[in-house]
């Protein structure tokens, strides 16, 4: 079932998303190599609960962690440890918060220090694909039509969109109808009205598209242990352009300012 939103609903949907944001922020202004991602975990907890907020993997069938950080050839749902990150890691985290009974999901790929260009590059476009995928997220359009763009953006530079793994609606839940696939064609799926709101979230993998689920049954990796990357906004559906809910916008400023961090993509 499909749930359209009143425009009070989105106000507290952006709240949410954006103490996601708050949230990313955070941990783009102190990390770093040596760091451990359980480190990042206690931090993400802390914040968000002293915002009103209670996260929301925590828990989620069954899920141990309150954020997931997954580190190079994870894709997603990684689980936070106590293994020092390195120098080369390709971080993303994604975190999720429930406010006033409203979810915002949204998540982000960092570079820590001296890194591949391949990395770079794949993490740049991957970032990219979010944009030409929001592009296409305006009333009148399919669902398809974000998900095939999404998918030429990434397939022409020869990297493996992830099948497995989708974007969704969100709302009250955290994973609503549509699906929102990052690969498809053009025309097909539901038709989008305004006031539907969807986490669009491109998860590219610098090789092959196939995965693999780990013994612990929540860590997803490249089959061929090639690195991955993902970023993820919260939308909603408007006539000429989506609103986004969420704000790469601060997270970026924080990355920027954090010289333990490789942002040389935006030169
Ligand atoms: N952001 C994710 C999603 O959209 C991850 C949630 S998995 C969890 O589905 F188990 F950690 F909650
Ligand atoms: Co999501």
């Amino acid at each position: 079932m499909i749930i359209f939103k009143t425009e009070e609903e989105i106000e507290l949907m952006k709240v949410s998303a954006l103490l996601v944001s708050s949230t990313l922020t955070e941990i783009a202004k102190v990390l770093k190599a040596g760091m451990t991602t359980m480190q990042l975990d206690k931090l993400a907890h802390e914040f968000i609960k002293d915002h009103g907020a209670v996260p929301s993997f925590y828990h989620y069938n069954g899920y141990p962690f309150h954020i997931c950080t997954s580190v190079n050839e994870v894709v997603v749902h990684g689980m936070p440890n106590q293994r020092p990150l390195l120098e080369g890691d390709v971080i993303t985290v994604d975190i999720g918060v429930v406010k006033d009974g409203y979810h915002g999901d949204h998540a982000y790929t960092f570079m820590l220090g001296e890194m591949a260009p391949e990395t770079i590059k794949l993490v740049k476009i991957t970032k990219e694909s979010l944009f030409i995928g929001i592009q296409e997220a305006i009333v009148g359009n399919h669902i398809g039509d974000i998900s095939s763009a999404i998918q030429r953006y990434a397939e022409k530079e020869g990297y493996g969109v992830v099948r497995d793994l989708v974007g969704h609606g969100i709302g009250r839940t955290m994973h609503e109808d549509p699906q929102v696939p990052n690969f498809g064609r053009r025309g097909t799926g539901i038709q989008m009205r305004e006031n539907l709101t969807l986490a669009i979230e491109p998860m590219i993998n610098l090789g092959t598209k196939d995965l693999y689920t780990s013994r612990d049954g929540w860590t997803i990796k490249t089959a061929d242990g090639k690195p991955a990357a993902h970023f993820e906004h919260d939308v909603c559906i408007k006539p000429e352009t989506a609103l986004i809910l969420s704000d790469f916008s601060p997270i970026e400023a924080a990355e920027k300012a954090n010289q333990n961090l490789n942002s040389s993509y935006y030169e």
